[in-house]
């Protein structure tokens, strides 16, 4: 295995018409890779969908093994995880990107293809995520396969924003074929389209010290900033200003600046960025910007 996979068919592993299903040669590949001379103690597969990891197993002779999803009554959210594996393979939807109820043909309040606002979805699959990692025996891995989603026009990457239990292993990049998206005709096509997913591979490496890392987004005021340069805040005042303000008005809006507060110069040090600047050029009585 290496940190790209590419599989352009899904193999004859479980049922291909499930939407959103996985090629079975993901697992095959894991589980060989994993496990050259032996056959894992207990493999667990968390949404498990339409069979595939169930018919990998069956073709690889695992016979220990569980696949596990809402549509065989199994639910990741309120039921225990068996515990003593050494392997798991979880692949969550995607946030709302498939609605698993279409498949099912029947609402279930706990599955996490709902409707539900972005934060809910991560809460609710970092609870299931520090439940497989509990679970699993010392030394035993979690392989998680999960995509990123853009929704209108913006992006999210569900692996940065989820938490992460234990160490980090590998971090793979799968190739993705076969996306409803790719036959949509988009109105605005001014962005990337997806084509990957990722595989993570998190090992725990411990019996009793759970590593968790949590992202977490910080949102600062560019005025509280002492990274920034007094170039970066008079550009950002000019910005502000839809692209023109006088010297005056960059002065009475970087006078409450963090920068301000220890510089006795300020309306001096203003002049000599403006004017010193190419960024910057003086038309009439007012600044504007020469970028762009
Ligand atoms: C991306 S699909 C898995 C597809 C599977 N790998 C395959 O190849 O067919 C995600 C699965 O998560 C299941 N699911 C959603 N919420 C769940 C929950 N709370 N507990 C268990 N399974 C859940 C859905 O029923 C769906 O089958």
């Amino acid at each position: 295995m290496q940190s790209i996979i590419s599989y352009k068919d899904r193999g004859n592993f479980g049922n291909s018409s499930y939407r959103g299903n996985c090629s079975g040669y993901v697992i095959k590949d894991l589980l060989e890779h994993f496990f050259p001379t032996s056959k894992p103690k207990k493999f667990v597969e968390i949404f498990s969908g339409g069979g595939t990891g169930r018919d990998v197993a069956k073709a690889l002779n695992i016979t220990n093994s569980l696949h596990l999803d809402i549509n065989n009554g199994w639910d990741a959210l309120e039921d225990e995880i068996p515990s003593g594996s050494d392997f798991v393979f979880s692949h969550p939807p995607y946030w709302d990107i498939v609605k698993y109820e279409n498949e099912r043909g029947y609402f279930n309040t706990n599955d996490l293809s709902n409707n539900m606002p972005y934060e809910e979805f991560i809460k609710k699959l970092n609870k299931i995520n520090a439940k497989i990692y509990c679970s699993l025996v010392n030394g035993g891995r979690h392989a998680i396969l999960i995509g990123d989603v853009r929704k209108k026009g913006k992006y999210y990457s569900i692996i940065k924003d989820m938490d992460w239990y234990g160490e980090l292993e590998s971090h793979i990049i799968k190739i993705q074929y076969n996306c409803v998206s790719d036959n949509k005709v988009y109105s605005n096509n001014n962005f990337i389209p997806i084509k990957h997913e990722h595989l993570l591979i998190f090992k725990k490496n411990d019996v009793l010290v759970v590593n968790i890392k949590h992202n977490q987004e910080i949102k600062t005021n560019i005025l509280n900033s002492i990274s920034a340069t007094w170039r970066d805040l008079v550009q950002a005042t000019i910005e502000y200003y839809k692209g023109k303000a006088t010297t005056e008005q960059i002065y009475e809006f970087l006078k409450k600046s963090k920068k301000a507060k220890n510089n006795n110069f300020i309306r001096e040090k203003i002049r000599q960025v403006l004017n010193t600047n190419s960024n910057f050029y003086k038309l009439d009585n007012t600044w504007c910007l020469n970028i762009g």
